[in-house]
C-alpha cells in the first residue's frame, strides 16, 4: 500500500516508477499509475511488482508532467489487474488512488447502482471515485458552481473508514487532489512542483521540505500552487517540516537485501537510539520526550502496553524490565484486542503505544480509545511525524533511521533499548533502584553497540547451521525470562521471510504441549544464556534432547557445559540478565535470513506481508 504523485516540470512517470519502487517495502500485490500530458489521461495498472509494471509500461506513450502511482495490498477484491489502482471514472474522467478501506462502501455502491452506475471492480476505491463524481455532476446540474474540490470534500463527509486518496483530473492536467483520514500522506513542496507519497522515501531526494497533512484534510494542488482545506471548508495553513533523512539511509549500500543491511546496522541504531540521552560516566540518562512526564510514569499505578507484531513483543520484554527495575506493574496487549474489548483504565495509568512506522491502524485506534478513557499515552515509534507519534501525549523515538526490510531487526533492539531508558528513568525517579546497579546498566547499555558488533562476527557460522536446516518444514524456538520474548520474536522472523513453521514457546511449558511435536526432524533453538534461568533451560535442553530433537543453542561466551549436549551452539557475549535481548535476538535474526535466502524468498518483501499495516 503505497501511494506517489507529481506535479510538476520533471517527467513524471519514471519519478512515480522510482517512487513507488522506493515504497515497496511497505508490501503490495499490485501496482499501477495514471498519467496526462495534456492529451488525455492514461491509466496502466498490472498484477504482481512495479517490475511488472514497468515492462507492461515499455514501449508505450508515458510522457507526462503530472501522474500518480499507486501499490495495492488487495483489502476488498483479489490482487489481479482491474482491482489494482488506478481507478477511473468515465462520466467526469477522474482517475483515484487509495490507501485505506471505506467501510460503508457497500451502502454507497447500492445507492449509485441505483442511479445506472456500474463498476468494473471489486474494490471500494471504484466507489468512492463514482461517489466524488455522482456528487460533482449533480452539484454541477443543480447549480453549475460545484467543483471537484467541493465534490470531494462533501464525499469525504460521507465516508466511514479509513483513507489517503489522491485524485487526478483530466479536465485540469495542473490539479491533484489529495486527503486523509488514517493513512498517511505526505506533501514534499519543491520549486513548482509537489510531492505526494505515503511516506517521505521517495520524496527525500527531491526536496527536504515537507508537510504531513492532517486527519480530515484535503490538499488541492492547481496551477503550482497548494492550499489545505478541512473537510468543513476551513482553510489551514500547513506547517513545512525540514526532514533530516538522508538517500543513503534508504539505499541497501553494497548489502543484499535491505534487511541484512539493517541486521547490520545495529550497532550504530543502538547507539543512536541512546545518543544524547545516556551518560555512564556520571550516569546521567536524559528523556527529553518524557521530561513533564517523568513524575507520572513513576507515580503510575500499571502501565499497559499496546503494539501488534515485533512491536508487541518488545512490549513483552519490556513488561520484564520495567517490573523487575521499576515495581511497575506492566500488561501488554495486542492493539486489535484491546481496542475491541471496553479495556478497563483508571487515573493513574500510563499506556504505552511502540510502532516502528507509527502508522499501524490497530495501535492508533487503541490510542484513541485509551485516550476517550483518560489514560496518559507515550509513544515509543520510529518514523518521525507519524501518526501515532502525534497522537500520543509524551513519548521518545527510537533514531533506528528508516527500517525498509519487512521484517523488522533494528527497530526492534532499537525499540528496547528506550523502553529500557524509560524504565531505568522510571525506577531512579521511584527510588526502586540503587545507585550502583543504576551507574552498571546504564555502562553495560553503553557497551551493546559493541557486543551486537562482535555477535555480527559469527555470521559465517550462523549460515553454515542456516544451511544444514534450510529445509525443515518446521521449528521450535524456546527461552525463558527476558528470552521468552526473544524466541517468539525468533519464530516470527522465521516465519515472515522463510514461510517455515515455527513456534516460540516459554521453554518451560514446552512439556504441556510442544513436546509432542519433537523428534529427530524437529529443530529447536533454545536461547541458554548464562543468567538466572541458565539451570532450568538446560534441563529443558535435556527434555529436547532426549527425544531426538536437534537443538541449536544460543549460549553466553566461554560456557563449555552446553557445547556437549547440544548438536550446535553460537556464543553471544555476557550482558547482564536485563539487557540480553539486545544481544540474543541479533543471530536469531541471521538465521531467519540466512535461511530465507537460501530457499530462494524475497526477503525484504516477503508474500502477504506490509511493512505498515495501515487497515484493521
Ligand atoms: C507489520 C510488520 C511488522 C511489524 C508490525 C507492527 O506486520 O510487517 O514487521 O512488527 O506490522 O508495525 P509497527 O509499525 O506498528 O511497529
Amino acid at each position: 500500500c503505497g501511494i506517489v504523485a507529481y506535479v510538476g516540470h520533471r517527467e513524471a512517470c519514471p519519478l512515480v516508477i522510482k517512487g513507488l519502487k522506493r515504497l515497496e517495502y511497505r508490501g503490495y500485490d499490485s501496482a499501477g499509475v495514471a498519467l496526462m500530458n495534456g492529451h488525455g489521461l492514461k491509466i496502466y495498472k498490472k498484477k504482481g511488482k512495479v517490475a511488472a509494471l514497468e515492462h507492461e509500461l515499455d514501449g508505450k506513450e508515458t510522457h507526462a508532467t503530472i501522474g500518480m502511482g499507486h501499490t495495492r495490498w488487495a483489502t476488498h477484491g483479489e490482487p489481479n489487474d482491474v482491482n489494482a489502482h488506478p481507478h477511473y471514472s468515465f462520466h467526469r474522467k477522474l482517475a483515484i488512488i487509495h490507501n485505506g478501506i471505506i467501510e460503508n462502501y457497500a451502502a454507497i455502491k447500492q445507492a449509485l447502482l441505483k442511479k445506472g452506475h456500474t463498476f468494473s471492480s471489486d474494490t471500494d476505491t471504484e466507489v468512492l471515485g463514482q461517489f466524488i463524481e455522482d456528487i460533482w455532476e449533480h452539484q454541477a446540474g443543480a447549480s453549475n458552481a460545484g467543483t471537484l474540490e467541493d465534490a470531494v470534500r462533501l464525499a469525504l463527509q460521507e465516508v466511514v473508514g479509513a483513507y489517503a486518496i489522491v485524485i487526478m483530473n483530466e479536465a485540469d492536467p495542473t490539479q491533484l487532489i489529495a486527503a486523509r483520514k488514517g493513512s498517511p500522506l505526505v506533501i514534499g513542496v519543491g520549486e513548482n512542483e509537489f510531492f505526494l507519497a505515503s511516506d517521505a522515501t521517495p520524496i527525500v531526494e527531491y526536496t527536504k521540505d515537507v508537510i504531513y497533512l492532517n486527519d480530515y484534510e484535503i490538499a488541492v494542488i492547481k496551477d503550482g500552487t497548494l492550499k489545505v482545506v478541512t473537510l468543513d471548508n476551513t482553510t489551514t495553513t500547513p506547517y513545512v517540516h525540514k526532514i533530516e533523512l538522508e538517500l543513503e539511509a534508504i539505499e541497501k549500500g553494497g548489502f543484499d537485501h535491505f534487511m541484512l543491511k539493517e541486521i547490520f546496522e545495529q550497532p550504530r541504531s543502538i547507539a543512536d537510539s541512546m545518543r544524547g540521552r545516556v551518560q555512564a560516566d556520571d550516569a546521567t540518562l536524559q528523556l527529553g520526550g518524557l521530561r513533564d512526564y517523568l513524575d507520572k510514569l513513576a507515580k503510575s499505578k500499571r502501565i499497559v502496553i499496546i503494539g501488534c507484531g515485533t512491536s508487541w513483543h518488545a512490549g513483552l520484554v519490556a513488561e520484564y524490565i520495567f517490573e523487575e527495575l521499576a515495581r511497575i506493574p506492566v500488561e501488554v496487549e495486542y492493539a486489535s484486542e484491546f481496542r475491541y474489548r471496553n479495556p478497563i483504565i483508571k487515573e493513574g495509568d500510563i499506556v504505552i503505544a511502540i510502532s516502528q512506522s507509527g502508522e499501524t491502524a490497530d495501535t492508533l485506534a487503541a490510542i484513541e480509545l485509551a485516550k476517550s478513557k483518560g489514560a496518559t499515552i507515550f509513544g515509543v515509534c520510529n518514523v518521525v511525524g507519524s501518526s501515532i507519534a502525534r497522537a500520543t501525549d509524551a513519548g521518545a523515538y527510537t533514531h533506528a533511521g528508516p527500517e525498509i526490510g519487512v521484517a523488522s531487526t533494528k527497530a526492534f533492539t532499537a525499540q528496547v533499548t528506550v523502553l529500557t531508558l524509560m524504565a531505568l528513568a522510571a525506577a531512579k525517579r521511584k527510588g526502586t533502584i540503587s545507585d550502583s546497579l543504576f551507574r552498571q546498566l546504564l555502562a553495560e547499555l553503553e557497551s551493546i553497540p559493541a557486543k551486537v558488533e562482535k555477535v555480527l562476527q559469527a555470521a559465517d557460522k550462523i549460515k553454515e547451521i542456516a544451511y544444514i536446516f534450510t529445509y525443515a518444514r518446521n521449528f521450535i524456538y524456546l527461552g525463558r525470562g527476558l528470552n521468552f520474548p526473544v524466541a517468539l520474536e525468533g519464530a516470527l522472523k522465521l516465519k515472515e521471510i522463510s514461510y517455515i513453521h515455527a513456534e516460540g514457546y516459554p521453554a518451560a511449558e514446552m512439556k504441556h504441549g510442544p513436546i509432542a511435536l519433537i523428534d529427530e526432524d524437529m529443530p529447536v533453538v533454545v536461547i541458554a544464556t548464562k543468567d538466572s534461568s541458565y539451570e532450568k533451560i538446560v534441563s529443558n535442553i535435556q527434555e529436547v534432547k532426549a527425544r531426538k530433537g536437534r537443538v541449536i543453542a544460543i549460549t553466553t561466551e566461554g560456557d563449555t557445559h552446553l557445547p556437549g549436549i547440544v548438536d550446535f551452539t553460537i556464543e553471544i557475549p555476557k550482558v547482564h540478565e536485563v539487557l540480553v535481548p539486545l544481544v540474543s535476538v541479533v543471530p536469531l535474526q541471521l538465521l531467519a535470513y540466512d535461511i530465507a535466502v537460501m530457499r530462494g524468498r524475497n526477503v525484504d518483501q516477503p508474500r502477504n506481508l506490509a511493512k505498515s499495516v495501515t487497515v484493521e
